[in-house]
């Protein structure tokens, strides 16, 4: 019987498939169709200390072989979720990962500091959010401020901590060192990739926000190559992401040095998404002679 269980910097994921943030809510719409705990884990809508309308609408617009959104963070704040969402989530038997953000590095740290408090299995901090005016996008740019932020983070949450980054930089490997050494447990990566579209007819952008975050199957080869990268430069696990849409993109996002991997988009354009990718993978390991799930981590061969 092959193993899909996964260790992720001490939480045990029953296999290496994560719900993404953003991508999945807070799980009630996907919860009425199947067994969301059949996930590895699920990354809840990012939230922040307060709660955010998020962006005006147009906030989604679809393009070649990918979405790009401007939804910017809308949430009901950490407090509602821990009173209204948590609960149910844990119920079911969902291992939660509590996806953080803010405007400033002192409100992402008590968001951090209330979800610690929570039966949440770990926190992704988001520095790497392109479609807030203050934070987001700004952490993740350049190592000093990523490692305030973390720094700040990791000095009151007792949770272990993944620092999700941003595409949108020159040299991500030398954020996730810089976030390695103020104490981040993970990384995870990609978020979106800031990109823009318009509509020639009307002259105007087709978001509101102008710009958005690009996800879904455009961008999976420069999400591979920054895994890769990043993989090769960091000793604290990575965690892949970034237009997984088959068991077998997730399977090259763990031989690129993954040791678990996020579906995002796949999950708007396919309800089902979640446990086909499972079946798939699990295919994949059965006709391919693998016996534990984590054997393909890191496991590129270059001759
Ligand atoms: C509609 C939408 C909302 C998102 N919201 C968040 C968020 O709140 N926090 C976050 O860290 N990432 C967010 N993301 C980014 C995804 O978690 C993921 O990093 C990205 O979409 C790439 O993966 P994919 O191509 O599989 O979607 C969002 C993505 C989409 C499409």
């Amino acid at each position: 019987m092959r193993n899909m269980s996964v260790d992720l910097c001490g939480v045990k994921l029953k296999n290496p498939l994560i719900a993404a943030s953003g991508t999945f809510g807070f799980g009630r719409e996907y919860d009425e169709l199947y067994d969301i705990s059949a996930w590895g884990a699920i990354a809840v809508k990012g939230l922040t200390d307060e709660p955010r309308a998020g962006n005006p609408p147009r906030r989604i617009a679809e393009t070649s072989s990918g979405i790009l959104n401007s939804v910017g963070l809308q949430n009901p704040g950490v407090d509602a979720f821990i009173r209204d969402e948590l609960p149910r989530l844990a119920s079911r038997g969902a291992t939660v990962i509590a996806n953080v953000a803010g405007s400033t590095a002192e409100s992402c740290a008590e968001a951090a500091r209330k979800l610690s408090d929570s039966p949440v299995a770990m926190i992704e901090l988001n520095i790497s959010c392109p479609n807030v005016k203050q934070g987001g996008a700004q952490f993740g740019a350049c190592p000093e401020d990523a490692a305030r932020v973390t720094a700040a983070v990791r000095s009151v949450c007792s949770r272990p901590l993944m620092v999700k980054l941003s595409p949108n930089v020159t040299d991500i490997a030398s954020i996730a060192q810089a976030v390695q050494d103020a104490g981040a447990d993970a990384v995870s990566l990609i978020n979106t990739v800031t990109g823009m579209a318009i509509e020639a007819r009307t002259r105007r952008p087709a978001l509101a926000n102008i710009t958005g975050g690009l996800s879904g199957p455009a961008i999976k080869p420069i999400a591979l190559r920054m895994v890769w990268q990043t993989a090769g430069g960091v000793r604290v696990p990575v965690v892949g992401m970034g237009g997984i849409t088959t068991g077998t993109d997730a399977a090259e996002f763990m031989i690129a040095g993954a040791t678990a991997v996020m579906v995002g988009t796949a999950n708007i354009t396919d309800v089902m998404a979640g446990p086909r990718i499972l079946r798939e993978l699990e295919d994949f390991l059965d006709e391919n002679g693998i016996e534990d799930a984590g054997e393909l981590t890191g496991s590129l061969i270059l001759d």
